[in-house]
């Protein structure tokens, strides 16, 4: 018997013939009806812009290609009821019915089968190739999550909001994909049952060292020199006096001759640390290896204690910039840079101080903040000075917005995340940063300590001075009032 006649003979009529039942028959009817209007999405998508929903992405990249599945399930498992049935019965028939290829029609059934079947192979494939290419997506993972709602919002406005979630989260490699997914299946699991922990701490104790993330696209050594930063504050008086800061930052990096200076030379690949609170802002051991080999352990413990209990280190880009793709701002400093920015006007009297307070109050949710800031700031204002609405009302209108709209940015009522939850490392300002180990307390054995020096880190050029004649010496007009990276 060949080959072709034995397929016939043996598989393709028994199967047509046991196939002919409800439950085969409706998972025929639930993977065409899935696949074609999975195709169709597909063409859409490609010939023009469809919106980029998360919902709708989890309808056509995730619940449709799980209907297919199940329908191609369903055919074989009807086969093999209806099967057991009637072997039960005892009416299995001595010959299938005959197949005649002599039939057009049969024959027309068969190509139809065939055809099928390659493209429902097709389909499986595409879909399952789309499937992970979605769920890779900063859509999905910021934006079908509400949960992930604090970290998505404060991406969108960060200096990575066209670096995807996974470039960081996961990085390369098969093996971190795979325990990503892992992961990824336990948290969808915990956000389902309401069982994730609120905030969603910090930091992400899994997340890969910085070698495999951050420097697939930035060099760690490259020399970066000096850069000036400006930072315009604003005082709580009727003026809202402007006052700047102008410093110059010693970035370096690896300079000509090879040498390790600066901020970014001097750090990466040879320091460790222990920190003993779960934010990693209590530091208080750090070795370093010195260039001859030996090592350097600073201390802010009693002399003579032993390094503590806790995870050890190697000091990485997030150390420092652990708040690379998510910044969220302290009150202070988002008012005052939306101030810098002009997009809330310091000509409105008192508008700092009492712009302050509104963001710093209570609200229960994002809602209550957005009806209630407005509100309040147009109250204050008839009540205090009400010539200010009728010749500025328009200002006053776009500053309360601009102050609903930061509060929206930085908390989150919903997740627990409120002005401060997540500290940023980068300075020694707001939150400890650097001082976490450049404090003076941090002694070796031979007395040294990890310097506090305020010009081993920058030149101040101007404190809190209005107008600083250094800026416009240097003819600079505009300023990007500092970094939150
Ligand atoms: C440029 C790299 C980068 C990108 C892109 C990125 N993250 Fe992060 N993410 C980080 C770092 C770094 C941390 C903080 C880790 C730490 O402090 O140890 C973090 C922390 C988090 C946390 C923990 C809570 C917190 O706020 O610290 C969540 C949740 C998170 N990211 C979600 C996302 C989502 C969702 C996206 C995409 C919309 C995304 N991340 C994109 C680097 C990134
Ligand atoms: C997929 C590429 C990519 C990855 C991964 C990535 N970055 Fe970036 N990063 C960029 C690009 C591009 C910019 C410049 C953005 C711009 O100028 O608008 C940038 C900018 C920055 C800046 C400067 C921000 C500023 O205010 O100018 C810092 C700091 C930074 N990245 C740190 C990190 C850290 C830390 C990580 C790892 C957690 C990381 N990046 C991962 C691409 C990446
Ligand atoms: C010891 C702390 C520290 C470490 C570690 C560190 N950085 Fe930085 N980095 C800084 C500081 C401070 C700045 C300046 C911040 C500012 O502009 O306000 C900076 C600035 C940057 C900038 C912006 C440069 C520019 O010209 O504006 C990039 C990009 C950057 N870092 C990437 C990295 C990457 C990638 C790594 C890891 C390989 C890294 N940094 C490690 C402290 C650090
Ligand atoms: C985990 C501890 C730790 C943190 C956090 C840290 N550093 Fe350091 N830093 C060190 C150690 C250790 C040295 C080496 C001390 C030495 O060589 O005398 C050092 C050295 C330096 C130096 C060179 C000092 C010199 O004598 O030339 C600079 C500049 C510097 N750090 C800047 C920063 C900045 C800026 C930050 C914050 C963005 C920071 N560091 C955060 C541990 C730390
Ligand atoms: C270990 C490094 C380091 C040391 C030591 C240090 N600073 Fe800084 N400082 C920084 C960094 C980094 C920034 C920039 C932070 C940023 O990018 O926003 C900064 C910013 C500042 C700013 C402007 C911040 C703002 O938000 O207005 C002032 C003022 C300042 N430092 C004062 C000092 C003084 C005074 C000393 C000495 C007692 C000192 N610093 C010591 C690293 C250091």
């Amino acid at each position: 018997m060949s080959f072709l006649q034995n397929f016939r003979e043996n598989w393709l009529r028994p199967a047509l013939f046991f196939g002919n039942n409800p439950i085969s028959l409706a998972g025929g009817a639930i993977t065409t009806a899935s696949g074609v209007t999975m195709v169709g999405y597909w063409i859409a998508e490609l010939v023009g812009h469809l919106n980029e929903n998360p919902y709708l992405g989890i309808i056509f990249s995730l619940i449709l290609p799980i209907l297919f599945v199940i329908g191609l399930g369903l055919i074989p498992i009807g086969v093999l009821a209806r099967r057991r049935k009637l072997m039960r019965a005892g009416q299995i028939p001595a010959a299938y019915p005959k197949i005649d290829l002599n039939d057009r029609i049969f024959r027309h059934g068969l190509d139809i089968v065939l055809v099928t079947t390659i493209v429902n192979l097709l389909v499986v494939a595409t879909a399952s190739y789309r499937g992970a290419d979605y769920m890779d997506s900063p859509q999905f993972c910021g934006q079908s999550c509400h949960v992930m709602n604090p970290e998505y919002t404060a991406y969108q406005v960060g200096a990575h909001s066209h670096v995807a979630c996974v470039q960081c989260h996961i990085g390369e490699g098969a093996e971190a994909y795979f325990s990503a997914k892992v992961n990824g299946t336990k948290q969808i699991i915990e956000v389902a049952f309401d069982r994730y922990p609120r905030p969603i701490p910090s930091p992400v104790t899994n997340l890969r060292p910085a070698r495999y993330t951050c420097e697939a696209c930035h060099t760690p050594t490259r020399f970066d020199g000096d850069k000036l930063l400006v930072k315009s504050e604003f005082a709580d008086d009727e003026k809202n006096t402007e006052t700047q800061t102008v410093l110059i930052l010693h970035l370096g990096g690896v300079d000509s001759l090879s040498h390790l200076t600066g901020i970014h030379g001097v750090h990466l690949g040879h320091i460790e640390y222990i920190a003993t609170d779960s934010t990693r802002t209590t530091i208080p051991w750090v070795e370093r290896e010195n260039p001859d080999g030996s090592y350097t352990v600073y201390s802010s413990l009693p002399a003579g204690s032993r390094a503590p209990q806790g995870e050890r280190r190697t000091m990485d880009c997030i150390d420092c910039h652990n708040r690379a793709a998510h910044p969220f701002q302290p009150a202070q400093e988002a008012l005052n840079q939306a101030m810098a920015d002009g997009i809330i006007s310091a000509n409105l009297p008192w508008i700092h101080k009492e712009g302050l307070q509104l963001l710093n109050a209570t609200y229960t949710s994002q809602a209550q903040a957005r009806a209630e800031i407005p509100q309040a700031l147009t109250a204050f204002y008839r009540k205090s000075n009400p010539d200010v609405l009728t010749a500025k009302g328009p200002q006053v209108k776009a500053a309360a917005q601009e102050l609903a709209t930061l509060y929206s940015e930085n908390v989150f009522p919903s997740m627990k995340v409120t002005w401060g939850t997540h500290p940023n490392h980068i300075g020694h300002m707001s939150y400890p940063g650097c001082f976490r180990c450049h404090d003076g307390s941090h002694v070796a054995k031979n007395g040294e300590a990890i310097p506090q020096d305020c010009s081993v880190c920058h030149n101040l050029l101007s404190v809190e001075e209005a107008k600083p004649k250094v800026l416009s010496d240097l003819g600079i007009q505009q300023v990007v009032v500092g970094s939150t990276y």
